[in-house]
């Protein structure tokens, strides 16, 4: 019944000491599932549980009409790996009719699911389903259940608010108060533990909240929807929500408790492994808002030359366009392109990288074109005007049509692509409206303030209600498949070039693309913010994070914030710098102030934050680059396996380390604030100012005996695990500890 064929997949993983072991797999020892699926009708319900990837399901569900194939989904169809890989898709195949009243019971791996008849009024029941783990030993242990105590909410609930057949579903799963929820996207939180949060499912800028988390339990959950709607985290139930679809569809896997790297490559098998990234993103990555002009950039990448300082790519951002949805640069301030690009080139070795919007402006000579075919986002009551932005009205391109997609593309080949501007950042496209929490963008604050809803705009693929979520993750998409076309390379191959978003969704690893924090403040608590915010985008399956070295934006109510002639500013930019070369990207962006101003905007490049800490910013900037072995060690295992590059304490030391459990359950500073960087190095950025050391909990590496030393990166002083240590950490040394040798590190041993 299923192939085979992939099953030399246990010896991949092999981890010294510090963490969990896969468990292995081998053709004799797998359970097979002895069915393709279930069918359970339930009056007008139907659900339908078909064994997915190894020990996981995939469980859809509708009232009254079946899918059509046409919904959006984010899961692979079969999935990367399992025991179905490499055969054709499951689609909605079952083999088992059942009205529930006599359980039934399926198991893949060690992974069962389970229907059961809750007593819900004297001779009532109701049919539920039930997941559990085998374990070793044979027992079972419950992993989740649908929740309905006695007389309550059906744990499938759907309800119909409109005139259509479109309906809402919330889908309600049993926790105990101790379970740990990691992932759920990206919010602004300091939380790496989600328990007791509810989380609108609506993106904006900074937010990118993700249906998808691993538990404590030991199992992984994807909720596999495009629909805005809520997560809610409580203390005995789960619930998701889908505002307005036409199908239920999620996925559930398991993994002996503890061992969060099994999580993450069984849920990436199912919604996206990522590409290795090009050799040069690796590097040093400079931004600022904005380099307006052609003779001001290759100043830049003089600047860099002269200096002697590494730089593999220089951004161009918003705004060096005539109208917006031009998709190319205005010809007055960018007159040579080409020539500009490969005098960057000759300079610094570097890649350019643009900025492009969705938004089109009837101004722009796309406008006419798009509107014409169709390209451009509708809203539900109207001509599709969603925000407006520097004194125009806009419309956004519709990325959920694969004609908008082309046309985009077409435009960034013709006018960067083939000039030698071969990466693209995808900036503002988090859907509905130009992506920030109210409308009328860039206008007066006293505009900005109005509480406008959320624009239900209307795509090619449905309504921003019901398939919102897929619009950032829709651009991802479009620069994928043109850089794919223009490269002549597969998806999945090896990136040549990138994009950077703003946004994305379940499987935005799949993508030649990093996902950065968006448009944070400059300030000490936003710092700390985004070590939590990195550490759940990992536990979401998005390893290519990155974020703003130095924060976007002043804090108005903070004086020096981003003022780069300010001495308590510059801390913290040092302080963010250090932290950033220990990240999956370096990247360095902002909108800066300044007492003295000698370009269009502020400066934020390496040498303007005064001349006494030029050299410590310089020495990490070098430090990164003598990173490269290691940085592609571990970039190469997240491909190849899901295997996290960012590493939240509990991935490494859960079972190891008695604490580690209660302090993520708390979300001490410990959890949110320090983490591994690849298997070696714990990295623990100073997040106050004024400090001159720093107090570090350094996790237990073993429980039998076979304790490895932690090794303080400055002084080479080491450590044992299990304790709290006060280090020196003056202004140039970022708190990092290594296992190991240093020379191992810098030669790429990963273990
Ligand atoms: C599993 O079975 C396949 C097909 O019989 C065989 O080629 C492969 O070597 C087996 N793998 C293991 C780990 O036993
Ligand atoms: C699979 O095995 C279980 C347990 O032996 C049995 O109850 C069930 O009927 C089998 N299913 C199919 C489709 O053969
Ligand atoms: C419930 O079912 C049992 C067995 O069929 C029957 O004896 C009993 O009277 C029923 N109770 C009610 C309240 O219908
Ligand atoms: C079997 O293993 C589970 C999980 O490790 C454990 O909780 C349970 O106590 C064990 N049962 C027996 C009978 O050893
Ligand atoms: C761009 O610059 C190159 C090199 O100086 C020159 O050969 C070319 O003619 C220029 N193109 C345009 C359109 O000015
Ligand atoms: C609006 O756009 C114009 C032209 O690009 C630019 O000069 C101006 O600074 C922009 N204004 C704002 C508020 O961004
Ligand atoms: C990439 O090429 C395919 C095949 O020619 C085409 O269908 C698709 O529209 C292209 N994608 C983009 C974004 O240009
Ligand atoms: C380009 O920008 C630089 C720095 O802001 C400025 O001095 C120069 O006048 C600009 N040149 C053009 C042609 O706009
Ligand atoms: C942290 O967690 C532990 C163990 O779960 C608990 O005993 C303790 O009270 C918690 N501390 C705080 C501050 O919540
Ligand atoms: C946690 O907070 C305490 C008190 O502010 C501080 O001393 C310690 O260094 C912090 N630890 C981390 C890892 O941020
Ligand atoms: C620590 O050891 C490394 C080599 O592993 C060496 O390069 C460095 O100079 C040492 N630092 C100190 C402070 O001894």
């Amino acid at each position: 019944m299923f192939s085979f064929t992939q099953l030399a997949l246990a010896t991949i993983a092999c981890v010294s000491g510090a963490t969990a072991q896969y468990y292995s797999l081998s053709n004799s020892s797998y359970v097979y599932p002895n069915s393709t699926g279930f069918r359970l009708q339930h009056g007008f319900e139907v659900v339908l549980v078909q064994p997915y990837g190894y020990d996981g399901f995939r469980v859809r569900a509708w009232p009254y009409k079946p899918p059509t194939g046409d919904e959006v989904s984010f899961l692979y169809d079969p999935p990367i790996e399992g025991p179905e890989a490499g055969s054709a898709a499951h689609g909605m195949n079952y083999d088992t009719n059942t009205n529930g009243l006599s359980p039934i019971r399926l198991r893949n791996g060690n992974t069962v699911v389970q229907t059961y008849a809750a007593p819900v009024a004297d001779n009532t029941t109701n049919v539920r389903l039930a997941f559990y783990r085998v374990e070793p030993n044979g027992s079972e242990t419950l992993l989740t259940n649908e929740y309905a105590p006695l007389k309550s909410l059906n744990p499938r609930y759907y309800s119909w608010n409109g005139p259509g057949y479109m309906f809402s579903a919330a889908y309600s799963f049993a926790t105990t108060p101790d379970e740990q929820i990691y992932g759920t996207g990206q919010q602004q939180d300091h939380l790496v533990n989600k328990k007791g949060n509810v989380i609108d499912l609506i993106n904006f800028n900074t937010h990118i909240p993700t249906p998808m988390f691993m538990s404590s339990r030991g199992y992984g959950f994807v909720w596999n929807s495009a629909a805005e709607g809520e997560m809610e985290f409580g203390q005995l139930r789960n619930r998701f929500t889908s505002r307005t679809t036409t199908l239920v569809d999620y996925a559930i896997t398991s993994a002996p408790q503890g061992d969060y790297d099994t999580l993450q490559r069984r849920l990436s098998a199912m919604t996206g492994r990522a590409p290795q990234p090009p050799d040069w993103s690796l590097g040093y990555l400079h931004s600022k808002l904005r380099y307006e002009n052609q003779s001001e950039f290759i100043q830049l990448a003089q600047g860099f030359h002269d200096r002697n300082i590494p730089v593999s790519m220089l951004v161009i951002d918003y705004q060096s366009w005539v109208h917006q949805g031009d998709w190319g640069l205005d010809p007055a301030l960018w007159p040579n392109v080409s020539y500009m690009a490969e005098r960057v080139k000759e300079l610094t070795g570097a890649e350019i990288m643009a900025s492009l919007w969705p938004s089109v402006s009837d101004a722009s000579d796309n406008y006419a074109t798009m509107q014409m075919d169709g390209l451009l986002a509708a809203t539900r009551s109207g001509p599709g005007t969603t925000d407006s932005w520097n004194g125009s009205y806009i419309r956004n391109i519709d990325s959920t049509n694969p004609k908008a997609r082309a046309f985009l593309w077409s435009k960034l080949k013709y006018n960067y692509y083939d000039n030698g501007i071969k990466n693209f950042w995808i900036d503002q496209a988090d859907g509905g409206n130009l992506g920030e929490g109210y409308q009328n963008n860039g206008q007066s604050a006293y505009i900005e303030s109005i509480p406008y809803p959320f624009a239900d705009a209307l795509y090619h693929a449905g309504t921003q209600m019901s398939v919102g979520k897929l619009y950032p993750w829709a651009h991802q998409q479009a620069i994928e498949e043109g850089q794919r076309n223009a490269t002549n390379t597969q998806p999945g191959s090896p990136c040549e070039y990138l994009s950077l978003s703003r946004s994305g969704y379940i499987g935005s690893q799949r993508f030649c693309s990093m996902i950065w924090s968006g448009d944070t403040t400059s300030v000490w608590e936003t710092l700390s913010a985004q070590v939590a915010s990195g550490l759940s985008a990992a536990a979401t399956g998005w390893g290519w994070w990155t974020q703003d070295i130095g924060g976007f934006q002043a804090d108005p109510s903070v004086a020096w914030s981003a003022n780069i002639d300010n001495p308590l500013y510059r801390e913290l930019y040092i302080r963010w710098q250090q932290w950033a070369t220990f990240l999956p990207f370096m990247r360095n962006h902002g909108s800066r102030a300044c007492d003295f101003q000698d370009a269009f905007t502020c400066d934020n490049e390496p040498w303007t934050y005064g001349a006494n800490n030029t050299p410590t910013i310089i020495s990490y900037i070098q430090l990164r680059y003598q990173l490269a072995p290691y940085l592609r060690a571990i970039f190469h295992r997240f491909s190849a396996t899901g295997r996290m590059i960012m590493r939240p304490l509990y991935m490494d030391f859960s079972l190891t380390d008695p604490n580690i459990n209660a302090l993520t359950r708390n979300n001490s500073n410990v959890t949110t604030q320090q983490y591994m960087f690849g298997p070696r190095l714990l990295v623990t950025p100073v997040t106050l100012p004024g400090v001159s050391e720093w107090t570090v909990y350094l996790p237990q590496t073993s429980t039998a005996g076979q304790e490895k030393p932690w090794t303080y990166w400055w002084t080479n002083t080491t450590y044992a695990g299990g304790q709290s240590v006060t280090v020196p950490a003056p202004l140039e040394h970022v708190p990092v500890f290594h296992l190991g040798s240093r020379a191992e590190i810098m030669a790429g041993d990963v273990f």
